[in-house]
């Protein structure tokens, strides 16, 4: 364990003051009160810091010492594998993870439980700095100044870029500067544009529109299936390519969902009509439901898109079902293997897009030569940020499917299309495509929205909630008018910036982009703070999300406005590293959201103590706007690697329990195929059924486990007129693989060591050793490692051959091909795992997480980032952009005074959530249904229990929904 210097010092007590563990006297609070393990674990300096080194970082595993004192014997007695070691400390897991020990166990601050959780906390706060500090790489041509630094400055503090600038053919050239230094200014800075240029005003084009995606790993570990440099060669051999291992087979062995009664499910079209007998089998998440799947597709049409318009390069290729290794070799598959396996050899699907394929430049730094870009790029065609842009739009053509009500264009349309019984039914439903309208003919007969594609019920079911939210905010906006016209409604134009704009003067268009401001921040509030911490649901994860958004110090003003002054000020330093550590430390404290929109004068600390400081923030001063984003020295763009870890199409079922509500919701009455309600399908399934039906259906289904053979069958089997094949059909599932193929997407163990977790060394690794040797649950997973030892095969290893330059060996020696197996033996092709079946097999997991620890350690950095670097969640979360109405309901939730809920869920007094409000706003009959949930992403009729259970158990008045009758089904 490294020693601890006076900087790594500061970070260290820095950290875990802002993480809430700060306590009584003495350099570490924490431990105070501690054990014999805790005092020695201090004694020895036994505490992990931020590395100085990439081959030094923390890698989420401690010493034995150190999980005594955080977890216990159970914590120490876990700590063997490849696994973050946080996940068994005290209290981060169920009711059976509290300290059994009496004293102090419900202590807040002090005492085991304490303990845990501020230990958990602190090393992901250290894996995240880590994370900024080691994996930023983007991809338009900046990554040579992060490395060298621009005129003396170092890299990692730079926030500007040349690359950033608009072209001379943007429309927007001349008013942001031209050929002059480039600062967006006046109505550019107003609102959110729909390229999502001038989010940063001197990096105008950061986050627009096709702007490159960025990659989380070395530049050299992209695209392994090329060969191009010795390491990459030495790692895969020749064992690897875009159609190697063959991706249907994967599909098929790995993914596909068993079924006990094939011809009830057919595939996962399910039955004529949507009759309640049908039935597709998967395995289920008890703690996450539909509803929950279907709000992450919506989000990931927001944050990112490869395809334009539904579409790739007009060039097809073969996908797969050709080849298969028998007994490690490669062996072409007959007719009856094909037959036996389902694959279509015969599928086609269209070529990935590339924006660049040359050759990148490279450069030499400090004796070591690196790449300019990836070997290849790709464009996001939508913008980065959290702009609620697959509702609104992000360029000209998707802005104009988007239609406004010409009685009110401050409103989004919404039609009385359905004589419902719904009191919700009067607010409407969105309009439909018409002719004329710029669209794909596929999306013909959808409603109408900016982002189309791969639309289905779950789609439209959030597009017409949050286009009824838009409006409800409008209403509620025109009814303040009403009351006070000449009230001070806090906006203000940055080109007349002394202009106070009464409710009277807010132009139709300007409340359109207030709403839209408002909806926006709204869905990155309902994500961050409701969506994630169910996706997560333990304790460190509740504090950890809630601290992103508002800070560990939410409740206490004066302090979360000293923390926010100190990081505004470290943003200035000059010293990168400490700067971007520090900064992403104390960040915990006032929360990313808002961060730098107060200003005081005077020393930080002592000034904010003083009961008449004044806020100085100014319109007029561009330090000001832009003063609390802060991106790392690297502008924000999602690397290619996020799409990988959001491929998540196992949470979908292949069919949705249909319920009603004001016709006995326990009851299922129909099993709707979800591919029955693809595209313009899903227009007849809304209007016919209503949005609070399907709220309820959605609601109180349980999500697809993010696990091995559980993909929705219909998406292996999906059919698409639009495929040049004889078939028109293409496999979803094996579709994921070869994208990431063409992106190249490191494979499995390169991806993980690059983000500083453990590599595997066998297939075995994968198996939960914490099962009894008996179970069946361990049995299953011992056989799906011996299906991947099948499908991925292995090979006779190489010691003399260096495999990565992203990890050493625990006693310094580099990683070889042979993964600590004696030269020559046989060993598992665990390099060769396609990224998302390698997650997808991680079968152990950390308390109530849905998700992976690799796609987890994804997600540390790049959803703090995509607050980080957004002016509108940071410096411009101001009346003067929002309105007042529009700051306070982003923070109360909707309009009003902040509402709690009752009693005090896993212990914590919280506000009704974000989305439990939206659903209350935009689907009122659900009143009685909604009354006992806690987060809108939980099963709605799941007792939720003690501290984080996850047992399937029907609450108070649903002892009868048949979805709690068989527990195995
Ligand atoms: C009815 C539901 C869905 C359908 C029909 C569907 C269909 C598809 C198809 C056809 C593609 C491949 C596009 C291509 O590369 O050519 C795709 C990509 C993708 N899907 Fe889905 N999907 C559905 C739901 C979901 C859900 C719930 C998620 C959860 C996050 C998701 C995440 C993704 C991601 C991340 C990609 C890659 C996007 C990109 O490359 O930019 N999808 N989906």
């Amino acid at each position: 364990m490294r020693q601890i210097g006076t900087w790594s010092r500061l970070v260290t007590v820095t950290g875990l003051c802002v993480l809430g563990a700060c306590a009584g006297p003495g350099p570490f609070g924490i431990f105070v009160d501690s054990t014999k393990d805790c005092a020695e674990m201090f004694l020895q300096r036994d505490i992990q810091t931020v590395a100085k080194i990439r081959e030094q970082r923390f890698l989420g595993k401690v010493s034995d010492t150190t999980a005594r004192c955080l977890g216990g014997k159970r914590a120490e007695s876990l700590r063997e594998g490849p696994w973050l070691d946080w996940p068994n400390y005290w209290a981060a897991g169920d009711a059976t993870s509290l300290t059994p020990a009496r004293l102090l166990a419900h202590a807040k601050v002090i005492g085991p439980n304490a303990h845990g959780i501020n230990g958990a906390l602190y090393e992901l706060e250290l894996q995240r700095i880590e994370l900024i500090k080691f994996n930023l790489f983007d991809n338009n041509k900046t990554y040579e100044a992060y490395v060298t630094g621009r005129n003396g400055e170092a890299g990692p503090v730079l926030n500007t870029w040349p690359e950033m600038r608009l072209p001379q053919s943007h429309p927007d050239f001349k008013s942001v500067g031209g050929d002059q230094t480039q600062v967006c200014r006046g109505e550019l800075i107003r609102f959110r544009t729909l390229t999502g240029t001038c989010n940063d005003i001197r990096n105008p084009l950061m986050g627009s529109t096709h702007q490159l995606f960025a990659r989380n790993v070395e530049f050299n570990s992209t695209f392994p299936d090329l060969g191009l440099n010795e390491m990459t060669k030495n790692r895969h051999g020749d064992r690897v390519g875009l159609l190697k291992p063959d991706p249907q087979i994967i599909s098929r062995k790995l993914f596909t969902r068993a079924q006990s009664q094939p011809d009830r499910c057919r595939d996962g079209y399910g039955l004529p009509g949507g009759a309640k007998e049908a039935e597709c089998e998967y395995k289920k998440a008890p703690f996450f439901n539909v509803l929950a799947a279907f709000w992450v597709q919506f989000m990931t049409h927001d944050w990112f898109a490869h395809l334009e318009e539904g579409h790739n390069r007009p060039e097809w290729m073969a996908v797969g079902c050709a080849t298969q290794l028998v007994k490690n070799i490669e062996q072409p598959l007959t007719g009856a293997g094909v037959e036996k396996l389902g694959c279509r050899p015969d599928d086609r699907i269209d070529v990935a897009s590339i924006a660049e394929g040359t050759e990148p430049r490279s450069f030499t730094q400090g004796g070591k030569t690196y790449l300019t870009r990836a070997p290849k790029t790709t464009a996001n065609q939508v913008t980065a940020w959290w702009d609620a842009s697959q509702l609104y739009g992000y360029d000209e053509r998707s802005g104009k499917r988007v239609k406004r009500d010409p009685k009110d264009p401050a409103k989004l349309l919404l039609m009385p299309v359905r004589e419902g019984t719904s009191a919700s039914d009067k607010l409407g439903y969105l309009p439909v495509f018409e002719p004329g309208d710029p669209i794909n003919p596929e999306w013909s007969g959808q409603e109408a929205t900016a982002f189309p594609d791969n639309w289905s019920i779950g789609t439209s079911f959030y597009h017409n909630v949050f286009a009824r939210e838009h409006n409800a905010f409008v209403d509620e906006f025109r009814k303040q008018a009403t009351r006070t016209p000449d009230g001070d409604s806090g906006l203000r134009n940055p080109a007349n910036p002394d202009y106070i704009i009464r409710y009277r003067d807010v132009t139709p268009n300007e409340l359109f982009e207030v709403s839209r401001l408002v909806v926006a921040a709204e869905i990155a509030k309902i994500h961050t703070i409701e969506w994630t911490t169910q996706l997560l649901y333990n304790e460190p994860l509740n504090r950890g999300m809630n601290a992103n958004w508002s800070g560990v110090f939410a409740k206490q003003e004066v302090v979360a406005d000293a923390l926010k002054e100190v990081v505004r000020r470290l943003d200035d330093t000059n010293d990168a590293k400490k700067a971007n550590s520090l900064y992403a430390a104390l960040a915990s404290g006032p929360g990313i959201f808002g961060l730098g929109n107060r200003v005081y004068d005077g020393v930080p600390l002592v000034g904010l103590i003083d009961p008449d400081k004044q806020d100085r923030w100014d319109l007029k001063n561009d330090d000001h706007i832009n003063g609390g984003v802060n991106h790392f020295g690297s502008p924000f763009n999602f690397p290619e690697e996020f799409i990988t870890v959001y491929r998540l199409h196992p949470l979908l079922p292949d069919l949705i329990e249909y319920r009603e509500w004001n016709k006995e919701p326990n009851v299922i009455r129909y099993r709707v195929p979800v591919i029955e309600t693809f595209r313009g399908k899903a227009t007849k399934a809304m209007r016919q059924k209503g949005l609070a039906n399907w709220a309820l259906s959605m609601g109180r289904q349980r999500l697809g486990a993010l696990t091995l053979q559980n993909h929705p069958l219909f998406l292996q089997n999906l059919k698409m007129p639009r495929l040049q094949s004889s078939t028109q059909q293409i496999d979803v599932a094996a579709l994921d693989l070869i994208r990431d193929r063409e992106r190249g997407v490191p494979r499995y163990n390169e991806f993980r060591r690059q983000y500083g977790l453990k590599q595997m060394t066998s297939f075995d690794d994968f198996v939960d050793t914490r099962l009894p040797q008996d179970s069946p649950a361990r049995g299953e997973q011992e056989q799906l490692v011996n299906t991947l030892r099948e499908v991925y095969g292995q090979h006779q290893c190489d010691a003399s051959k260096k495999i990565t330059e992203a990890q050493l060996n625990d006693d310094g020696s580099p990683i070889n091909d042979c993964l600590g197996h004696p030269h020559g033996s046989l060993i598992d092709n665990i390099e060769d795992v396609d990224t998302v079946v390698g997650w997808l097999a991680e079968f152990r997991r950390p308390h109530g997480f849905a998700i992976s620890e690799t796609q987890f350690v994804v997600f540390i950095l790049n959803a703090s980032r995509r607050l980080f670097s957004d002016r509108f969640f940071t410096a411009s979360f101001r009346p003067e952009f929002y309105s007042t109405l529009g700051v306070e309901w982003v923070t109360n939730n909707g309009p009003g005074p902040e509402m709690m809920e009752q009693g005090a869920p896993n212990g914590h007094e919280q506000q009704v959530s974000p989305m439990k409000r939206v659903l209350l706003r935009t689907m009122p009959e659900l009143a009685g249904e909604l009354q006992g949930v806690v987060n809108a992403f939980d099963p709605w009729a799941r007792d939720r229990g003690e501290y984080y259970s996850l047992d399937w158990k029907a609450r108070a008045g649903a002892e009868g929904d048949e979805a709690f009758a068989n527990k195995k089904k």
